[in-house]
């Protein structure tokens, strides 16, 4: 897979993104707020926050919202080509397994840039699923 890079200064525009939408969070229960913002291969930029619920489980991470968002506003042939996560914790925070299938279903060449346990870090979403599941 030949990723093509995301160059810095829109690396920074993808995380202020993200930390914008991060401001939207419905994170009453776990006082978590995370933000997300993807890159399409359009150079279209959209972004989510974490929608959590009383019933736990329905919550709905950051990642998903964006992508889902962006399925919504532009239709299912979109192609993501890079994902920005931050969390207002300043805390290590990589995708979910949940979002992982998610990003690789509209995006499996995405790179994907979050904070890692030594500061930021970014990974090709192979990396953080590997063998992810196709039909
Ligand atoms: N969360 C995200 O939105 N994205 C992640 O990458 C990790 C976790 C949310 C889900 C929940 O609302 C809160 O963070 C705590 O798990």
């Amino acid at each position: 897979m030949a990723t093509k890079p995301v160059p810095p200064g829109l690396q920074v525009r993808l995380r202020r993104v993200a930390k914008q939408a991060m401001k939207h969070a419905h994170a009453p229960y776990s006082k978590f707020r995370v933000g997300a913002a993807i890159l399409l291969a359009n150079g279209k930029i959209f972004s989510g926050c974490n929608v959590e619920n009383a019933s736990y489980g329905l919550t709905n991470c950051a990642e998903r919202t964006a992508i889902f968002s962006a399925v919504a506003a532009a239709g299912p042939k979109i192609d993501v080509r890079a994902v920005a996560v931050v969390n207002d914790h300043g805390v290590p925070c990589s995708p979910c397994g949940a979002c992982r299938q998610v990003i690789y279903e509209f995006g499996p060449d995405a790179t994907i840039f979050f904070e890692g346990a030594n500061g930021p870090q970014q990974a090709h979403i192979a990396e953080l699923l590997p063998e992810g599941f196709r039909l």
